[in-house]
């Protein structure tokens, strides 16, 4: 995680690339630092917690003179959060400056080695390895240098690096951590995201791994780790820098979870013609569909849920077998590969460590790989074969919420094409899943009416210790996230399980009061659900029910009830989530905690 930003032009650099880092603070907000070269020194300044203290430090950056710089937002790896391991890091005679997102595996024999030949250490970062390795290697040509380095080092890294001897020069380079340059008319930037130059620019370079980036004020050049010159075109971003912004709500998180209807109808629409499920990125015909045997569905966190209630929807509908992996656990669990599967990498960012380690995993097995995904041009989806994105728009909120919804109706969409390929569902079952989804934008919007209720329920349950989630089927893939969603912002302890499993250990902790969120929405299961409601209530839960309207006999069990609108069965989890989200969101903002960025976390995880 970790963000970085660079900046050099005409004007002051510091205000600059505090703007820029400003946007970049999803990326990790336990330190800050900068560094700018006036043409004499390279001057920095950094700050343990979060930009703002950094910010006030050097009154918007007004103190600190110069054109050229770069900067650092941090979420800790390696040595704690302070000013000390905060970046920007520097060689011994802080003449070479580098801010770096990523982690450097081989850092510890690196470190032993430089530390052998004299170098000593202020930080405990693997990044000020990479500072002592640029002046070892430095005779006069920073290129020449930055590939040496490139072919010292293991890991991840996007780095924008400033030397004092190259003055009008600002480097970077990048390897599995991402790297973007904007080109603009009051100078050029580096950024690790889009957000962080939009204000200049919208003439993006997405810098591929294993290229450099040499800047001036004016031109930009990209070299190959063999120092030959590349030509790159840039693309043009067509979003809005009103997407990133708040737009008068409190938080990102409310605000994203107002844009639902718009990120759900945005994703739904260019996917249906005439009626029908039409995905033309899918790149495959209706044959190669049929010919699929089996399907990885591979993600992270919250994208990792939408896989879970995938699963439920490709099998019952498509009728194909699905097996859901989390990245992390996928890369590494060697998986017996068999012909005509595909595998279909889900993640926002575009970026995360694990689901891109999946990706390439599945890809050198010789799987083709489908990536859903939000970030347009991330490392996922370019390396995908094929990649359907989910247009919600920028997501900041470290906890997601319309990006998830989205990735929904992108599973929905492709078990409907899927079905309509294999014959396994008939046209008019398709023509009436169709009309269901274009009404949850509707219904959705109509959810987020009911907040002040919502609110009003959260407020009773602040000072909760532990609440459990229940669900089954799909309505228990739904308590994952809703589980997932509490826990992550309002740090109190949640779990979820399929209802049925509760009795198996966890309904010991049930005691009088606990909290527990069920979710009856599968109308073949609900008496089921039903009456494990009812073992919860007997043992002296109180219980928040979230069902389908017009089963008002769950009242006589559930102390709470939120009614959901019809839908399809397979698409209720994209009504449940709402009051889910809604719940988790005002016992945070009731806790008075940072709702967007909670402790701990960060939005693009691209460690592993
Ligand atoms: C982080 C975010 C989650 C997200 C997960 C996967 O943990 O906080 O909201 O679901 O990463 O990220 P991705 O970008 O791959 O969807």
């Amino acid at each position: 995680m970790c963000g970085i930003v660079g900046y050099i032009g005409e004007k002051q650099a510091a205000p600059i690339l505090l703007e820029g880092l400003e946007k970049l603070e999803y990326r990790g907000y336990d330190s800050a630092g900068i560094a700018v070269f006036d043409g004499t020194e390279i001057h920095a300044k950094k700050s343990m917690g979060r930009l703002k203290i950094l910010s006030e430090l050097t009154h918007g950056g007004e103190t600190l003179p110069g054109t050229t710089g770069i900067g650092h937002t941090r979420w800790a790896t390696h040595g704690a959060p302070s000013d000390m391991n905060a970046h920007p890091h520097f060689n011994q005679d802080k003449t070479i400056a580098v801010v770096h997102n990523g982690i450097i595996e081989n850092y510890m024999k690196l470190k032993k080695k430089m530390q052998d030949k004299g170098y000593t250490f202020k930080s405990e970062t693997d990044t000020e390895v990479i500072a002592h390795l640029l002046d070892y290697y430095y005779k006069g040509d920073a290129l020449e240098t930055i590939t040496k380095v490139m072919h010292r080092v293991e890991g991840s890294y996007a780095l924008g690096i400033i030397f004092k001897s190259e003055p009008d020069k600002l480097y970077a380079v990048r390897k599995d951590s991402p790297l973007i340059v904007g080109k603009s008319n009051i100078g050029n930037l580096i950024a690790s995201d889009v957000p962080a130059v939009l204000k200049y620019t919208r003439d993006v370079y997405f810098i591929e791994n294993e290229e450099i980036v040499c800047m001036t004020k004016d031109d930009i050049q990209f070299y190959n780790i063999d120092e030959e010159e590349l030509e790159k075109q840039p693309a043009t971003i067509e979003w809005d820098i009103d997407a990133a912004e708040k737009g008068g709500y409190e938080y990102f998180m409310l605000k994203e979870m107002y844009e639902q209807p718009q990120a759900v109808s945005d994703t739904i629409n260019p996917r249906i013609k005439e009626g029908k499920i039409v995905i033309d990125e899918l790149g495959m015909s209706d044959e190669e569909i049929r010919q699929i045997r089996k399907i990885y569905m591979i993600a992270c966190g919250s994208a990792y849920h939408t896989c879970v209630s995938a699963k439920y929807v490709f099998e019952g509908l498509a009728r194909i077998p699905v097996e859901v992996d989390l990245a992390s656990e996928f890369r590494y669990r060697h998986p017996i590969y068999e012909e005509n599967t595909l595998a279909i990498i889900v993640s926002q960012s575009g970026e995360t460590a694990d689901s891109l380690a999946a990706l390439r995993e599945a890809k050198e097995h010789g799987v083709r790989v489908l990536g859903i995904v939000n970030v347009v041009g991330s490392s996922i989806a370019r390396e995908a074969d094929n990649v359907m994105y989910t247009w919600a728009g920028p997501e900041i909120a470290v906890a997601t919420t319309k990006a998830y919804s989205t990735q929904l109706i992108a599973h929905y969409l492709l078990a409907m094409k899927f079905a309509q390929a294999r014959g396994t569902a008939d046209e008019k079952t398709i023509t009436e899943m169709v009309k269901d989804l274009k009404k949850l934008p509707g219904q959705i919007e109509m959810l987020l009416e009911n907040k002040k209720k919502i609110q009003k329920f959260a407020n009773r349950y602040l000072a909760t210790e532990h609440v459990f989630f229940l669900g089954r089927g799909l309505d228990y893939a739904i308590s994952l996230e809703g589980s997932l969603k509490l826990k992550e912002i309002s740090y109190i302890h949640s779990e979820a399980y399929a209802a049925g499993e509760l009795k198996h250990g966890t309904i010991s902790l049930i005691e009088e009061g606990t909290l527990v969120v069920a979710v009856a929405t599968q109308e073949e299961l609900y008496k089921k659900t039903l009456s494990n409601i009812q073992e919860v209530k007997t043992r002296g839960a109180f219980v928040m029910a979230v069902t389908n309207v017009g089963n008002t006999e769950i009242e006589k069990t559930a102390d709470y009830v939120i009614y959901l609108p019809k839908t399809n069965p397979y698409f209720t989890n994209s009504l449940a989530v709402i009051p889910l989200q809604l719940f988790g969101y005002y016992v945070s903002l009731g806790k008075g905690l940072d709702v967007d960025k909670p402790r701990n976390l960060a939005k693009s995880v691209t460690v592993e």
